[in-house]
């Protein structure tokens, strides 16, 4: 179905200029849900392989955690536990949506840029959609940190878009993506508009790109855990 009016969940940008702040926050749950395939099932694959590595006392980074989704969903999950859940965004319109929603005081937001600052020791870090907007000349240092920060036996929870091995490849999952985004209510212009917005902005990596960056940074036990077409997540341990 092609919608002639603007959709409540549809956000405007300009060419190249995607931001995450200004009305955005407002809009993002509802949005995200429409634009990412399987994101609720996504979060809760987590939250359940959070259980192998969620320990009493465990810190727990959420990098680029937009409104807390994973970071609430594992303080209800682990709350007979005593953890530190500390979520990083560097949008404070986030920030401040995520407080509203919070789960509980006792999770952490840090209005800072993954880029500027250090990790304390973590037992878990969980990356969704965040890496593919880092970037691409700093995005090897950020997994570096991650892998550094983590304890050994550790888990990396990273979920990506990314983009298809060849020009073949890349041509299906574009296609069957905006397929995905027009049966949700998208309009072909609003589809088209967010694409314009992106360029230069998210810069998503193939799986071998992805898989190449995590083993340079010294994860040597990589796997998927979640796929459909162009929506990749790994699990990394140290
Ligand atoms: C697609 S959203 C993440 C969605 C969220 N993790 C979830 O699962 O609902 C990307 C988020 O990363 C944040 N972000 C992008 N680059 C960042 C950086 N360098 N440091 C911290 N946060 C960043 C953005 O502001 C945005 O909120």
């Amino acid at each position: 179905m092609i919608l002639k009016k603007k959709n409540k969940f549809s956000i405007k940008a300009k060419n190249s200029s995607w931001s995450f702040g200004n009305k955005v926050p407002i809009k993002f749950n509802e949005h995200i849900k429409k634009s990412v395939p399987f994101y609720d099932e996504s979060h809760k694959l987590i939250a359940n392989l959070s259980d192998f590595f969620v320990q009493e006392n465990s810190t727990i980074y959420d990098i680029g955690s937009s409104t807390g989704t994973f970071l609430n969903n594992i303080y209800k999950r682990h709350n007979n536990k005593k953890l530190k859940l500390i979520g990083i965004e560097k949008v404070p319109e986030m920030i401040k949506e995520a407080k509203k929603r919070s789960a509980h005081k006792s999770i952490k937001y840090l209005k800072k840029d993954i880029e500027k600052i250090d990790l304390k020791k973590s037992d878990m870090i969980v990356s969704c959609f965040t890496i593919q907007f880092i970037k691409q000349k700093t995005r090897q240092q950020i997994i570096n940190k991650i892998y550094k920060s983590l304890n050994w036996g550790g888990g990396f929870i990273m979920f990506e878009k990314i983009r298809g091995s060849d020009a073949r490849f890349q041509d299906i999952f574009t296609l069957i993506y905006n397929d995905f985004k027009l049966m949700n209510g998208f309009s072909e212009k609003e589809i088209l508009n967010k694409s314009r917005s992106l360029k230069g902005v998210r810069e998503p990596f193939s799986d071998f790109g992805n898989r190449s960056m995590l083993k340079r940074a010294g994860f040597k036990d990589i796997t998927t855990v979640f796929q459909w077409a162009c929506f990749k997540g790994y699990l990394s341990i140290k």
